[in-house]
């Protein structure tokens, strides 16, 4: 992992392999922000003309490197685009610092130090830049042999230290928004290694084994049902949808609490290790990605332990739901009956729509805690990526207050989100001859329809909020800002951000 340190050496004596500089997108060309007045002046003043004259315009996710000026120890000057200059009066938005800083550091891969010198107003600038750093710096290669430079993998590895300027080291504020990226940035780049381990490495015994593995190094209370217990209980669904495999389902509940908290949440994440769609089988074009299924239950276990590393004075319970969803002899067909855990029937019309079935399970298991409020993640539906595309992950809850907060939360943090409606409508297109609902409903508003179905789930009185991550969960392109391409780590960010809001009392 990358270190992070906050920095007040002067820049010409410092010692690393490049100074990172900020340029925004003025009237006039190119404008140096503000943080390297000090590499400016050994230009001679003239930064701005020498990045205009090599083609820069500050433009986001631009990348300019120059020669360092003489008398520097540090080779190469890194320059950033920030996008537009803020208006007069107005400073960089902490997204914009953090996507550039995101860029440096994927940039920089390979080299050892680098010196961030971009503007840092408070703390908060450099807990968004840290965490931009951190976040960019990520890299998976677990699987490589090769590396970049065509003989080994150590030239693609991630640069290994980014010293923040401009912060003050000694201000507890300061410390705190580093620590948090610290914190923050290290479990969402976890969850993104479990999300791009192969599916063949990864099944829901494996998964169960590394949360169990984690919560215990972090002091969370962590239970493992396994087949049996899941039978015992009468967990259908995620019995259901595990049948097929021959790597058995878990259903994972970790449980941090604080002794000082007075509320409660709990976190539901969908875990399909891998989605071959089952006896519905997804044809070729559609399978090649789906080790990503598990997103949600990645997002859901890095939350929990985010939270418990920053000692957050709010109890949270997060629950995996774990299957590997295979067609075989002894998979679940379409046209069969499951009894789920809250003791519904479910008719499978499509052994596909295999997430609602999970998640149901594990939804009315957290809804017999009685929590302040449940919060779900899955990449559940295609239909929301239609819907969406792919930066931008849905909201549903059944109430509108939460949605907003959720929202808001989201759009804190950086992460695009937007709030989407539970039409009641759309609930007859789930109704079975057979069983007490089915698990598939109209075409249209496909995204919703899986909302409604969750809802049935869901403990009468309990505020939920649903979050369809199916489009943003696994970048397909290329890297842009601080996010890389395969697992994103969507959501986990937005879910820490909730139960800080909680902890402080500013949420329900
Ligand atoms: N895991 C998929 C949804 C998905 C699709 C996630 C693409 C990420 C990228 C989910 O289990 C699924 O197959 N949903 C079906 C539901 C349908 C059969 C009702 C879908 O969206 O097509
Ligand atoms: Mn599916
Ligand atoms: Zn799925």
């Amino acid at each position: 992992m990358t270190a992070l340190t906050l920095s007040t050496a002067a820049v010409p004596g410092l010692r690393a392999d490049a100074i990172v500089v900020g340029v925004a997108k003025g009237a006039k060309g190119p404008v140096v922000a503000p943080g390297a007045e000090a590499v400016d002046k050994a230009y001679d003043g003239r930064l701005a003309d020498v990045l205009g004259t090599l083609g820069a315009s500050g433009a986001e996710g631009e990348v300019t490197k120059l020669p360092a000026p003489a008398g520097f120890k540090a080779p190469v000057v890194v320059a950033v685009g920030l996008g537009a200059l803020p208006k007069k009066d107005e400073v960089f938005g902490a997204e914009s610092l953090r996507r550039a800083a995101g860029v440096a550091a994927r940039t920089l891969a390979g080299a050892k130090k680098a010196v961030f010198a971009l503007p840092i107003e408070d703390a908060a600038d450099a807990g968004a830049i840290g965490e931009g750093a951190l976040l960019g710096a990520y890299a998976f290669d677990a699987y490589k042999e090769i590396g970049r430079n065509g003989k080994d993998a150590k030239n693609g590895k991630p640069l290994a230290e980014v010293a923040l300027l401009g912060g003050k080291p000694r201000d507890a504020a300061f410390k705190a928004a580093v620590a948090r990226a610290t914190a923050v940035s290290e479990e969402l780049n976890r969850a993104r290694d479990l999300i791009n381990t192969p599916p063949n490495d990864l099944n829901p015994e494996a998964f169960a084994a590394v949360a169990q593995a984690a919560a215990e190094e972090h002091g969370i209370q962590v239970e493992v049902l396994d087949v049996e217990a899941l039978e015992e209980g009468g967990y259908g669904g995620i019995l259901g949808v595990g049948a097929g495999s021959a790597a058995g389902p878990r259903l994972v509940k970790l449980t941090y609490t604080h002794e000082a908290a007075s509320k409660h949440l709990a976190y539901v994440g969908k875990g399909i290790t891998y989605d071959s769609g089952g006896i519905s089988l997804k044809p070729a074009g559609h399978n090649e990605t789906m080790k990503c299924d598990m997103s949600g239950a990645a997002a859901v276990f890095a939350a929990v332990v985010a939270a418990a590393r920053l000692g957050l004075e709010v109890n949270v319970t997060g629950w995996l739901a774990l299957a590997e969803n295979m067609p075989s002899g002894s998979a679940t067909r379409p046209g069969d009956v499951l009894r789920m855990y809250s003791g519904k029937t479910v008719e499978v019309l499509n052994t596909d729509a295999e997430g609602r079935l999970v998640l149901a399970d594990a939804l009315w298991a957290a809804s017999a805690e009685k929590p302040d409020a449940i919060v779900d993640v899955a990449t559940l539906t295609g239909a929301m990526m239609l819907a969406l595309g792919n930066r931008t992950y849905g909201i549903m809850a059944n109430d509108d207050a939460f949605r907003s907060a959720v929202h808001e939360a989201a759009e804190e943090v950086g992460e695009a989100a937007w709030p989407m409606p539970l039409p009641d409508h759309l609930k007859k297109g789930m109704e079975s001859p057979t069983a007490d609902i089915a698990n598939m409903g109209e075409r249209y508003g496909g995204g919703l329809v899986a909302g409604l179905f969750l809802r049935e789930f869901v403990g009468e009185g309990i505020t939920w909020a649903h979050l369809d991550i199916a489009g943003p969960a696994f970048n397909e392109g290329g890297p842009f800002g601080y996010t890389p391409k395969g697992g994103t780590g969507t959501a986990v960010r937005t879910l820490v951000r909730l139960a800080e809001l909680t902890a402080g009392g500013d949420l329900g």
